[in-house]
C-alpha cells in the first residue's frame, strides 16, 4: 500500500512536469512570459491587492510583491497562467487556498511551486526536489503552503468557465535566508551561509551593476578565536583550491547553476570603492559557495544597468554560444 502511494505521487509529479508545470505546453505564451519578465519593471504588478480579482485577459502573467487575497474566475480559456509571488529577502511566501472549484476535466489544474519557473527553467535549481510542486484540482484545497525562500509561484489552468479559486498570500519571517530573489534590479543584500555548508545565491531578474560592499569569505573560523586579518579581495579563489568563495556573474534564464562566472573572490575586505561589475545578462547571479568551516558573508549592492552601458559590460551572457 505504501509503495502504491509512492508510485502515485511520482506519476502525479511527472504528469505535472509534462503538463502544467512546463510552459512549453504553450510555446507562444512561454516566450511572451520570458520577454515580459526580462522587462521585469514593465510587468503588471499589483498595487493594492487586499481583495483583488484577477482579470483573466490582463493578468495571465502576474507579478506581485504584496500580501492579500486574490480571486480567479475563469472566462473559459485553457491557457496556463501564473501568479509570481515575491516577498522581501528575509521573508517566505505563504499561500492559503480559501476556496477551490477547478474541475479536473480537460486539464483543469492548480499547482503551487515552491520557487519560480519560466520557460522550463526553475529557481532555485540546485535545491530542487519533488516536494516543491503540489498540484490539485476539483474542490480539494491543499492546506497552508509555505515557500523556503522569498519567491513562489501558483500556476493554473481553468478551462471550465465560471470556475476558479481564491488564495490568501502572506509573507512570513525567514530567519536564515539562503536563496534570494531580488524584486527588480535595485537593492543591497547580505548573503550568509550561517555557518552551514552548501550554496546560497542572490538572483536579480535583470541586467545589473553589482558592487561588493563588504567581503568576509573563507576567513572567520566557526570555532576558536579568529585573527581577522584583512587580506583584501583575493581573486580566482576556486582555482587556488580554496573551498569558500563567491561567484559573480549572470545567466540566460532562471537556472543559476548554469551561470557564467565573471569573477571569483574570497578574503576579508571591508573597504568599499571596488570596481563595480557590469552584468549584461537576462539574470544577474551571485553565488556563495561554503564548505561549512567558516562563517561567510558578502554584502552586495545592485543597481540597474543603463542600456548605454551595455557596450562597456564586463560580462555579456550567451557569447560563448556564438
Ligand atoms: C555549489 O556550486 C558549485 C559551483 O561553484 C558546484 O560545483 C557545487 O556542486 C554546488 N553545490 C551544491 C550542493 O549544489
Amino acid at each position: 500500500m505504501k509503495s502504491f502511494a509512492c508510485l502515485t505521487f511520482v506519476l502525479l509529479a511527472c504528469n505535472c512536469i509534462n503538463g502544467l508545470f512546463l510552459p512549453e505546453m504553450e510555446p507562444g505564451r512561454g516566450r511572451a512570459v520570458t520577454r515580459a519578465l526580462s522587462r521585469f519593471t514593465r510587468a503588471r504588478r499589483l498595487s493594492q491587492p487586499a481583495h483583488r480579482i484577477i482579470d483573466p485577459t490582463e493578468d495571465c502573467f502576474l507579478v506581485t510583491s504584496e500580501e492579500g487575497e486574490l480571486f480567479f474566475k475563469s472566462a473559459g480559456d485553457a491557457t496556463v497562467c501564473g501568479i509570481y509571488m515575491i516577498a522581501a529577502a528575509d521573508r517566505r511566501v505563504q499561500a492559503t487556498f480559501n476556496y477551490m472549484d477547478v474541475p479536473c476535466e480537460n486539464g483543469g489544474l492548480v499547482a503551487w511551486i515552491d520557487g519560480w519557473e519560466l520557460s522550463g527553467q526553475v529557481w532555485p535549481a540546485d535545491a530542487w526536489d519533488e516536494a516543491r510542486v503540489v498540484e490539485t484540482c476539483g474542490r480539494r484545497a491543499p492546506g497552508k503552503l509555505v515557500s523556503r525562500q522569498n519567491a513562489a509561484l501558483i500556476q493554473y489552468r481553468v478551462p471550465a468557465r465560471g470556475k476558479g479559486f481564491s488564495v490568501t498570500i502572506r509573507h512570513l519571517k525567514n530567519p536564515k535566508p539562503c536563496n534570494v530573489m531580488l524584486f527588480g534590479s535595485e537593492g543591497v543584500f547580505t548573503l550568509r551561509n550561517h555557518g552551514a555548508s552548501g550554496n546560497c545565491s542572490v538572483v536579480a531578474v535583470a541586467p545589473t551593476v553589482v558592487r561588493v560592499m563588504d567581503l568576509n569569505v573563507g576567513q572567520a573560523v566557526k570555532r576558536g578565536t579568529s585573527l581577522e586579518i584583512e587580506t583584501g579581495t583575493i581573486h580566482h579563489c576556486s582555482k587556488r583550491g580554496l573551498t569558500d568563495y563567491v561567484d559573480i556573474g549572470g545567466a540566460s534564464g532562471l537556472d543559476h547553476t548554469k551561470m557564467e562566472v565573471l569573477d571569483n573572490v574570497c578574503g576579508l575586505d571591508s573597504s568599499e570603492g571596488r570596481r563595480p561589475a557590469l552584468i549584461a545578462c537576462e539574470d544577474t547571479v551571485v553565488r556563495l559557495v561554503s564548505s561549512g568551516r567558516f562563517h561567510n558573508s558578502v554584502t552586495l549592492a545592485f543597481s540597474s544597468l543603463n542600456p548605454e552601458d551595455i557596450e562597456q559590460a564586463d560580462l555579456l551572457c550567451g557569447m560563448n554560444d556564438l
